[in-house]
């Protein structure tokens, strides 16, 4: 029998990677996504546009907050929940909108769920809820202290999703992800943007004095801990998923210079409060129970997105 998994924002970033993946291991896929404008619409349209060709690929252009879920067929086995407002940026101005997409949605997520017989259901966290003030790497025990609304919206629903987990016996498990980067990544994300100014010889504004630090994460090592994920069956609870390295901002900047074959001016404006200053993920739990083991290089994973970004300005006009 095949295994069905529902994907909810499959036509964003990491939904289209996960189930391109998913599809390719054999799963029949059911994806949902509104297709909101956060950013340009024709890209999250063209992330779709080679799954919509597979025989076992089912679009549904919905919104999850007045999705009607008998559309879906009776019986599925597995959720990956990825629908969000991400980032961090602009979260404090539009609180509504990201209660309503990360919680109001993930509850109406989970209880579609409860009384049914799903193997696992992902959540989709990120390392925004951690406490930057603590030690670093960051793991599943530290402290969580998210300072932007993006931060706790996903916190709070990491938190309702432990009742739903305990009430309803739900198999839950949440993978908190280590900004994810590699072709098709989020335009309003930095090496999205940091290529594309240098490319255009514009100029580029560092929050701070770029000696912050993050953890970057290879768009396809995170779709196979996805998928590992899935795999893992009797599994739950959280999980970091990072790439384990990290690196400041000025040094990923000389990277993409390199790639790009060009350079631009930096300008340094004041820090943003929102922003954490360093990420690092222990990733030692995912590696030891879900054989989680991050292989792309920065430079590999640069060159890619780099190549990708070159590509869809061709295609995307
Ligand atoms: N990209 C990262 O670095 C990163 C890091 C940490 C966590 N995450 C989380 O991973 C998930 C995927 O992130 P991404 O970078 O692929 O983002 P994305 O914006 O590319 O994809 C999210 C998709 O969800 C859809 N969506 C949002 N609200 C919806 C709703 N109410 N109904 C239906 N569709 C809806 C959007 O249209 C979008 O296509 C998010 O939950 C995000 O918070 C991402």
């Amino acid at each position: 029998m095949d295994r069905t998994c529902l994907i909810t924002g499959v036509a964003g970033f990491i939904g289209s990677h996960t189930a391109r993946l998913l599809l390719e291991k054999g799963y029949v896929i059911y994806g949902i996504d509104a297709l909101l404008p956060y950013y340009d619409v024709a890209i999250k349209q063209h992330n779709i546009k080679d799954l919509s060709q597979h025989p076992n690929f089912h679009f549904y252009q919905e919104n999850i907050l007045s999705f009607q879920f008998e559309q879906l067929p009776v019986k599925l086995d597995y959720i990956i929940h990825l629908a969000a407002s991400p980032g961090v940026r602009f979260s404090s101005q539009r609180t509504q909108e990201y209660i309503d997409n990360n919680i109001t949605a993930s509850i109406r997520i989970l209880d579609y769920a409860k009384g049914q017989a799903f193997r696992k259901i992902i959540l989709a966290s990120t390392s925004s809820i951690y406490d930057d003030k603590g030690e670093l790497p960051y793991s599943e025990h530290s402290n969580l202290d998210p300072k932007a609304v993006y931060g706790i919206s996903k916190l709070c629903m990491e938190r309702i999703s432990n009742i739903y987990r305990q009430e309803h016996d739900l198999p839950i498990m949440t993978l908190r992800y280590f900004s994810v980067y590699g072709p098709g990544q989020r335009p309003d994300m930095g090496i999205h943007l940091f290529m594309d100014k240098t490319r255009k010889g514009e100029t580029i504004s560092i929050y701070g004095d770029g000696n912050q630090t993050r953890d970057f994460t290879y768009i396809e090592d995170v779709a196979q801990a996805n998928w590992q994920a899935l795999e893992s069956e009797t599994l739950q609870g959280i999980y970091n998923i990072a790439s384990g390295r990290s690196i400041t901002i000025n040094s990923i900047l000389d990277k993409i210079f390199r790639v790009v074959g060009n350079t631009t001016t930096i300008r340094y404006v004041p820090i943003l409060k929102e922003e954490s200053l360093h990420t690092l993920g222990n990733i030692s739990k995912a590696r030891k129970d879900l054989g989680y083991a991050p292989s792309t290089h920065l430079e590999t994973g640069l060159r890619k997105q780099w190549e990708w970004m070159v590509d869809s300005e061709y295609k995307l006009g």
